[in-house]
């Protein structure tokens, strides 16, 4: 049986690669950091990444074939806030996690963003344009990049970009934040000048262990395919509940009061994961339906 490690598992995307895993018959052994309810669950044990003796030991005693990497600070603004912080988690953290995985053998994952880029293309990105981050998360995160493909040339990174799905832990992502104030009746400012690729963390998920099990190495985009901007992903999501959208209202982001700059066109292309796995990224339209079903994958 495959072992695989899950730094992160607590995360959105991170609860999905150990489901999917773990369906996929592999040992997985997952890490929290802060959420606590995580502790009792089989299979968790707490990591911080910035302690690098707790990552060496725990890749050298649990020895996984391949780790995947999507523990970060994640709040573009915190970040800002705390860039020392950002810093120590998102560089120095991923550097401890990528010098382990070498010492032990395995192949790393590290899950990125489209945050990467500055936006000032004006259009889709690919793998091979040079990243331009404006705000601290950005560029943390391009180090976290550089430190894991420096550390192997086998590693892979994972672009996404706007993360959506259902959350074990309740945590709020845009999609569901906007879907409980629809349902809530509230009226709610949304984005109009932001244009993402919304990425189905379950789907992404699939995706990311289907590149690990390839021969596949460097950096691929992984989002969903759309480029869209925040208020017509909202307005798609009221269509999708039925609800009336006219309570969407639209808001430019120099008039939101963000701390960290934004890219205005982040949007990320997937032609290689899609050519090279011979699959299709999931439209947005498709896992919001998605996300209201059962079995939401
Ligand atoms: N969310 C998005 O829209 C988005 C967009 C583009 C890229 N990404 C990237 O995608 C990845 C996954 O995002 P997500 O939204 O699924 O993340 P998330 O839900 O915010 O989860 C973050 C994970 O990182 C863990 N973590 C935080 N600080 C840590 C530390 N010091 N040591 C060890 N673990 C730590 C958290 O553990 P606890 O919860 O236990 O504290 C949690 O498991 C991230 O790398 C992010 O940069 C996300």
């Amino acid at each position: 049986m495959e072992r695989s490690l899950v730094v992160g598992g607590s995360g959105l995307l991170g609860q999905n690669l150990v489901r999917e895993l773990r369906a996929s018959g592999e040992d997985v052994l997952s890490t929290y950091s802060s959420n606590e309810a995580s502790a009792s669950r089989e299979g968790f044990v707490k990591l911080d990444i910035r302690d690098p003796d707790a990552v060496a030991e725990l890749l050298y005693s649990f020895s996984p074939r391949h780790v995947y990497l999507p523990a970060a600070m994640t709040n573009v603004d915190q970040c800002e806030r705390s860039p020392t912080q950002a810093w120590d988690i998102n560089a120095v953290g991923t550097m401890s996690v990528a010098k382990a995985c070498k010492n032990v053998g395995a192949r790393l994952l590290y899950v990125s963003t489209d945050y990467v880029f500055s936006g000032m293309k004006g259009s889709r990105y690919y793998e091979f344009d040079n990243p331009d981050p404006v705000n601290i998360y950005g560029q943390t995160k391009l180090e976290g990049e550089r430190v894991t493909l420096d550390a192997d040339r086998h590693n892979l990174v994972c672009r996404v970009s706007v993360l959506y799905g259902r959350s074990e832990s309740g945590k709020l992502n845009f999609v569901t934040w906007l879907m409980g104030e629809l349902m809530k009746g509230n009226k709610v400012r949304v984005f109009h000048d932001q244009y993402v690729s919304p990425t189905y963390a379950p789907h992404c998920a699939k995706v990311m262990v289907k590149l690990m099990g390839s021969e596949e190495k460097g950096v691929f985009h992984t989002s969903g395919p759309d480029c869209i901007n925040r208020y017509d992903m909202a307005v798609a999501i009221a269509n999708e509940m039925g609800m009336d959208a006219a309570s969407i209202e639209k808001v430019a982001t120099a008039d939101g009061g963000l701390l960290a700059r934004r890219p205005e066109v982040s949007c990320l292309s997937v032609d290689m994961a899609e050519s090279v796995l011979d699959l299709a990224m999931m439209p947005f339209k498709e896992g919001i339906s998605l996300m209201n079903r059962p079995n939401g994958r």
